[in-house]
């Protein structure tokens, strides 16, 4: 898992520099899916539960699960949620980052800060001995302190030799504490954010989740390990790393 997870740091950030305004979200997916592969890993999203692409593109109001497709064309000012799955020798990893193309507004700047910063509050409660929740609350409290909608309709989850695995893992507060953390669990952390009500709609495709009132949506994940002490990024970069979570602890 910590290979699975190297390679998909490396996928996201290679893929988030290629992309530019003009392409469309099957160039995205075509591209991401290469280097998935030039790694040695396989993409695990193509055909899970019939899903048919490698990477989920989701654009602007689009949360989740945006399918690719050669028409939909990015232009300037866009956000775009690029979310990916791989599996290497039998283990999974799965991450989703948000990216602006080009100069986008002050508005979708802060939601994509704000959803990514909302993780590493949950890292903080990612230590053995708390519970499952203590990181639901903690992303919860955090976004919903600017006002955003947490999404309740999909939630993060574990991972291992198989892409999702027990136990849910909610992003917004709950009443109960949820089992407690132990060491070499490996879990998906996933918050989807909006920037207006928390409500989403599926879209006729049945994959595509849009937000109800079509405020744009942030979504930032990373697989993780619980340890003795604080949490390892599997799918994150050196850089990443360096960048949101180094001195969170
Ligand atoms: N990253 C998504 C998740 O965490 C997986 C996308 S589902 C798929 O559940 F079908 F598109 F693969
Ligand atoms: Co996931």
């Amino acid at each position: 898992m910590r290979e699975a997870g190297r390679i998909l740091g490396l996928v996201h950030q290679e893929l988030g520099k290629e992309i530019r305004p003009g392409m469309s979200t099957l160039d995205v997916d075509r591209l991401g899916e290469e280097m998935i592969r030039s790694y040695g890993c396989i993409p695990s999203f193509k055909n899970y539960n019939g899903y048919p692409a490698s990477i989920c593109v989701s654009v602007n109001e689009e949360v989740v699960h945006g399918i690719p497709n050669a028409k939909r064309i990015l232009q300037e000012g866009d956000i775009v949620s690029l979310d990916a799955g791989v599996i290497y020798q039998g283990y999974h990893s799965d991450a989703a980052r948000t990216v602006g193309i080009g100069s986008i507004s002050k508005e979708a700047q802060e939601l994509i800060e704000r959803t990514r910063q909302s993780f590493f509050e949950g890292m903080k409660q990612a230590v053995a001995g708390n519970h499952l929740f203590d990181i639901s609350n903690a992303i919860s409290d955090y976004a919903e302190s600017f006002g955003y909608g947490v999404v309740h309709d999909l939630v993060g989850h574990g991972i291992g030799s198989r892409l999702h695995e027990d136990p849910e893992i909610p992003n917004f507060r709950q009443r109960r504490k949820g089992l407690r953390l132990r060491p070499g669990m490996t879990l998906a952390v996933e918050p989807m954010i909006n920037a207006g009500s928390a409500e989403v709609v599926w879209m006729d495709d049945d994959w595509t989740v849009i937000t109800e009132d079509r405020s744009l949506s942030a979504h930032y994940e990373n697989t993780i390990l619980i340890t003795e002490g604080k949490p390892e990024l599997l799918s994150l970069t050196e850089e990443g790393k360096a960048a949101g979570f180094e001195n969170l602890f």
